[in-house]
């Protein structure tokens, strides 16, 4: 693909791409990860002299409604009080935009535009007449063939990707590609299935596949023990014997139960540490116990490539968030590269406060996954189609 840093930006209209749909409460904003990982790439244009202009999705809205909920504006506070330069929320804008260099007007949620989503040809022309230069900076909307992600691209004068984008590329490709071995792979979350397609690749390459969470119960299950009121899927209990047989699988050996639940649990509540054949009917696993933590930490420790995805218990309370801190440590505290991904993990690595000490942090959710069970990502391949072409 052709990069950003790659072109001369002075005095080009410039149109970014980016992924600012962030977590919110009401208006505020709950996880600014994605935001201020986009910010180096808008104050890199700036400083080329550009023209810039950012649009973004934020959430699901329904097109061709306005939707105050899913409305840029706590985006655009952010990013003002970081910018030092005019920004403005604009409205109207798929008609033309005169934009002036050394400012920045973010376009209102593209998802407000009608055709976005079925990546609509006419919408798509119309946002790339705005540009000189289109620039794909969101990674984490790089798995979706929408007008501003794909169609934008196609139309748009000159097509490039953000540094944002080639970055995650680039670092999904070294933990993915060519790794340093051991490659060790943490897939946790509470489903099997969900996860299915990503377990599957992974144990294609990965040397070691640390699963944890309600995907852990389901091996559990699949090695002959009764897992009470744990989390799990009956059905997919040959799929995880048949990923035992493709790669070591490790998966809780001892684990954390409680009787109570954990939706309405409070924090009195009883847990007992019990080995796999001890699971009564009426428990349920919320977390590794010690002994699987510290297996899965040693394992991690050894690996000169990391992957991880997904917690190993329900870590949002803190008497079921071992086996997850205990991972998320010896990740941090490993000499091998890792890179995390997903809004859970990122929560999680928040938590513990360790987002400095893991090699490289996915800004994506849903395409992060797609990129490591090998799909193609559609605003990445019509980059790389541009690029062919130019
Ligand atoms: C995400 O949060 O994974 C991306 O921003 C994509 O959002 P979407 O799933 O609504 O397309």
């Amino acid at each position: 693909v052709i990069k950003m840093t790659d072109l001369d930006l002075n005095g080009k209209k410039v149109l970014i791409r980016q992924d600012l749909n962030v977590p919110l409460d009401g208006s505020e904003i709950t996880s600014a990860v994605r935001i201020e990982a986009s910010l180096p790439t808008i104050k890199l244009a700036l400083e080329q002299g550009a023209a810039v202009m950012v649009m973004s999705h934020l959430g699901r809205p329904t097109e061709g409604e306005f939707d105050a909920a899913a409305s840029l504006q706590p985006v655009v506070d952010y990013i003002a009080k970081a910018i030092d330069a005019p920004v403005k929320l604009v409205s109207d804008y798929l008609d033309g935009y005169e934009a002036k260099a050394g400012e920045v007007a973010i376009f209102e949620n593209v998802r407000f535009n009608v055709g976005e989503k079925k990546n609509d040809e006419a919408l798509s022309k119309k946002l790339a007449a705005l540009c000189d230069v289109f620039v794909n900076d969101a990674f984490g909307t790089a798995h979706r063939a929408q007008a501003s992600t794909h169609g934008v691209a196609k139309f748009a004068p000159v097509a490039c990707a953000g540094p944002l984008l080639a970055g995650e590329l680039a670092a999904l490709a070294k933990a993915l590609d060519n790794p340093e071995r051991p490659l060790v792979a943490i897939v946790g979350g509470s489903k099997v299935s969900t996860k299915l397609t990503v377990l599957d690749a992974l144990s294609k390459i990965a040397d070691t596949l640390v699963v944890g969470g309600g995907i852990s119960n389901t091996f559990v299950a699949s090695a002959g023990n009764n897992v009470g009121n744990s989390l799990y899927e009956e059905d997919l209990i040959p799929e995880a014997q048949r990923l035992c047989k493709e790669t070591e699988v490790v998966f809780a050996q001892d684990v954390t139960t409680t009787k109570e639940g954990f939706s309405d649990w409070n924090h009195n509540s009883k847990t007992e540490v019990k080995l796999p054949n001890e699971i009564q009917d009426d428990e349920e696993i919320i977390d590794y116990g010690p002994k699987s933590a510290a297996r899965a930490a040693e394992i991690i420790k050894g690996a000169k490539t990391i992957l991880w995805n997904g917690p190993c218990g329900v870590f949002e309370f803190d008497a079921f968030a071992k086996g997850t801190e205990v991972v998320a440590r010896a990740i941090a505290e490993s000499e091998g590269f890792s890179i995390a991904g997903g809004g859970d993990t990122l929560a999680a690595i928040d938590k513990f406060d360790l987002a400095d000490d893991v090699s490289y942090i996915s800004t994506g959710g849903g395409a992060f996954l797609e990129f490591v069970e090998g799909k193609v990502l559609p605003a990445v391949e019509i980059l790389e189609q541009r690029a062919k072409e130019a």
